[in-house]
């Protein structure tokens, strides 16, 4: 008999954010496959004292134990920009947690980043990124050696078909911190991008939040109600059926990345123009000579991603 596999090992990198929040669930639910290390906050969504605070709360709600870092407060070379309009004041509107007993670790997120991947055999740790990517590209410029050691780094970010969300030509992770993204996407590292074009096929429908909310639980509850508030935006803004629940995907690939599609291609990100800041530039059709440097996703299976996210959240 083969001996079962030993979960891999991550790092989710967060700024929740309620599909942040969904994702670190997703994650918490799912030991067997899947050892949450540490959960490094950043600034994003909404300011890094939210961030931070939001993910103690998740992670007291989920019932599972994990530690939770401060991580980097803005951006490395521009103002924080921050998504209140879909998010609420607190990153978290839709279910009133209380504010969390979970401390949080004193040691900053980047130091923990680094630390973590030196310690660890080389090639066992995942990053998994579901903000701007702040965090991590301090991380690489502050310990260059790490880059190497990483397994993977599986992010929510981009968009090609979709192009944008917070601008006409970009996504919001990407464009908050361009710079970092482009660290991250130049490092070398086995990247995996879960673009717009993957999420915004994730879309909630009424029956799941209601599936949600018959959980009877305190996280199916606070589920339906995140979802309920989150996919307002969406809904009116793009006339969609539900609202997209972008940051999940990254954790459902690393579960079950048969639910996905995509092609290895050459992503670039836009740091010098106004208008196009954040764009990632990505060569779907390869039109150019480019080496590919990331695993680009486009398709989704959203029965399959809803049925994993109900059997799953419903461990908790
Ligand atoms: C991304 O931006 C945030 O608003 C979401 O949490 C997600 O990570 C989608 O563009
Ligand atoms: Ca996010």
């Amino acid at each position: 008999m083969s001996r079962p596999k030993p979960p891999r090992k991550i790092i989710i990198d967060t700024d929740p954010g309620q599909d942040d929040a969904v994702a670190i669930l997703l994650a918490l639910a799912s030991p067997e496959e899947i050892e949450v290390l540490g959960i490094t906050a950043v600034a994003g969504n909404v300011p890094l004292a939210l961030t931070e605070a939001n993910a103690r709360r998740v992670v007291e709600l989920s019932g599972r134990p994990a530690r939770v870092f401060a991580g980097c407060d803005r951006p490395m070379h521009r103002a924080l920009v921050t998504a209140e309009h879909v998010h609420g004041k607190t990153g978290l509107d839709g279910a009133d947690l209380p504010v969390p007993r979970l401390a949080l670790e004193p040691q900053h997120g980047v130091d923990f980043i680094v630390e973590t991947l030196m310690r660890e055999p080389p090639g066992t740790v995942t990053l998994c990124p579901l903000g701007p990517l702040t965090n991590i590209a301090t991380a690489f410029r502050r310990a260059p050696e790490i880059a190497a050691r990483v397994q993977e780094i599986v992010l929510m970010g981009g968009a090609y078909f979709e192009v944008g969300n917070i601008t006409p030509a970009a996504e919001f992770n990407i464009y908050v911190d361009p710079e970092a993204a482009e660290i991250v996407l130049k490092s070398g590292c086995r990247v995996v991008m879960v673009p717009l074009d993957a999420t915004h096929k994730a879309l909630t429908s009424r029956d799941w939040i209601a599936r949600m909310r018959a959980l009877e639980t305190p996280v199916g509850r606070a589920v339906a109600g995140w979802t309920d508030f989150f996919e307002r935006f969406d809904v009116a803004k793009y006339g969609s059926e539900g609202g997209p629940l972008h940051d999940p995907c990254v954790i459902a690939w690393l579960l079950a990345p048969g639910l996905f599609s995509g092609r290895e291609i050459n992503v670039e990100i836009e740091t010098g123009s106004e208008l196009t800041l954040g764009m990632t530039v990505a060569d779907w059709w390869r039109v150019t000579d480019r080496p590919a440097n990331a695993l680009f996703l486009r398709e989704v299976d959203r029965d399959g991603l809803f049925a994993l996210l109900t059997e799953r959240l419903a461990r908790l």
